[in-house]
């Protein structure tokens, strides 16, 4: 029996082996830019030009997907060079030799070291403009740009439901073994039914801790208390009001339906969150208060059957503490693939881009509240775009608007 979800996705029961299985008939595909390139190189590094007669010269150190970013940058008058590269990570040398001695702006990725001595080479070289492709920054040493009073861009917004959903993913996945269950199937160790094979942890009417109760905190919570029904438990430094009152409010409504209502809490320590919880889900951004926050005596301080899940940045988890992670049947363990839904990656790389073309064009900073998404799907040269989404360093740059 098939059910269909989406256009290409099958959850199936297949009543042939008698085993849930769930597949996509084949990973999307993006459709590159349709503007032609020329390929040629820069000192040595291979990269793609597209819009070659363009004003301004602005280095992408990394393809990126979808279409429109580069039509952002080719209205905004960009001659656009992406690295084509096949190192995976750029040192710091190549990307200072993409700069070269013109660079008007660069789009820059996660894996790269954005300290002053790129800054700095991108300021000599006249740069004005810089977005990481990436909501969260860092590798990018922020005082260093302020130092050359180079605004800094980055992409939030469109990543908050897909993160979410990799959480989500990854608690079912712990609590119900499915990772394990998989590597079982496909070594050919399945023979047939039994009462005890891969028992895991049912999540409905559970407890569910987040430890950074920010906008995909937030997400993946709703998709754990709506789903599963889960009380909430959050750590976070600022109370957040609208979330308690929506969960509340959620609690009603069950209740309006003979159903017991779900709760929310604000814990005041973490260590208290994690006595509690049976999800422990890691939101928070990663800096000198954060890393390492899970270490191994907060570990041990976890239920004995607990899942705990991290889709932020990797440190803030003292992976030495977790001894042999690799050798660990039941950890689920995913490369950085958090945000890599096809649209988040495209707005991404369409914000980034907004802001590289924003700041070069003289667009101001999109006001407190104004939404972002409206550059991803917004009509591209209307008006209600002339604006730079996301500068994180705007209070700190002298203004790049004429
Ligand atoms: C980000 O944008 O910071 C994400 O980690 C990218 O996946």
């Amino acid at each position: 029996m098939f059910s269909r979800a989406g256009r290409n996705l099958f959850c199936s029961l297949a009543p042939f082996n008698a085993y849930p299985q769930a597949f996509q008939t084949q990973a999307p595909r993006y459709f590159t830019a349709a503007v032609s390139s020329i390929s040629s190189q820069v000192d040595g590094i291979p990269v793609k030009i597209f819009n070659e007669n363009g004003s301004k010269r602005v280095v992408v150190t990394k393809d990126l997907p979808g279409k429109r970013w580069l039509d952002v940058l080719v209205n905004a008058d960009c001659r656009v060079e992406v690295c084509t590269h096949p190192d995976a990570i750029l040192d710091v040398a190549k990307v200072k030799t993409l700069i070269s001695t013109r660079c008007d702006g660069v789009i820059g990725q996660l894996t790269e070291d954005w300290s002053e001595e790129l800054f700095g080479a991108l300021k000599s070289a006249g740069g004005t403009a810089f977005s990481t492709y990436a909501v969260g920054y860092n590798n990018v040493k922020v005082a260093a740009a302020n130092a050359h009073g180079l605004p800094v861009g980055n992409t939030p917004g469109v990543l908050t439901e897909t993160t979410a959903e990799i959480a989500a993913a990854l608690t079912l996945a712990a609590a119900r073994r499915v990772a394990e269950a998989d590597v079982f199937m496909r070594s050919g160790q399945y023979v047939g039914w039994l009462p005890a094979l891969f028992v895991g942890n049912l999540l409905q009417r559970k407890t569910v801790g987040i430890i950074g109760a920010g906008r995909i905190g937030q997400a993946y919570a709703r998709m754990m208390i709506e789903g599963h029904k889960m009380d909430c438990i959050y750590y976070d430094m600022f109370p957040q009001p609208k979330f308690e009152e929506y969960v509340t409010d959620y609690g009603k409504f069950l209740e309006g339906h003979d159903e017991e209502a779900v709760t929310i809490r604000r814990a005041d320590t973490v260590e208290n969150l994690l006595r509690e919880a049976d999800v422990v889900s890691l939101h928070c951004l990663l800096d000198a208060s954060t890393t390492h926050l899970m270490n191994a005596e907060r570990l041990g301080m976890m239920k004995s059957n607990a899942v705990l899940v991290n889709s932020a940045r990797g440190p803030v988890i003292d992976e030495v503490a977790l001894p042999g992670l690799a050798e660990c049947a039941n950890a689920v363990i995913l490369p950085h693939i958090a945000s890599a839904s096809l649209w988040t990656r495209g707005g991404m790389a369409t914000l980034a881009a907004s802001n590289v073309a924003g700041v070069l064009q003289g667009f101001p900073l999109l006001p407190d509240g104004g939404d972002v998404l409206k550059f991803v799907d917004g009509p591209l040269g209307s008006e209600e775009l002339n604006y730079t989404p996301s500068i994180v360093n705007s209070a700190d740059v002298p203004s790049w608007v004429k």
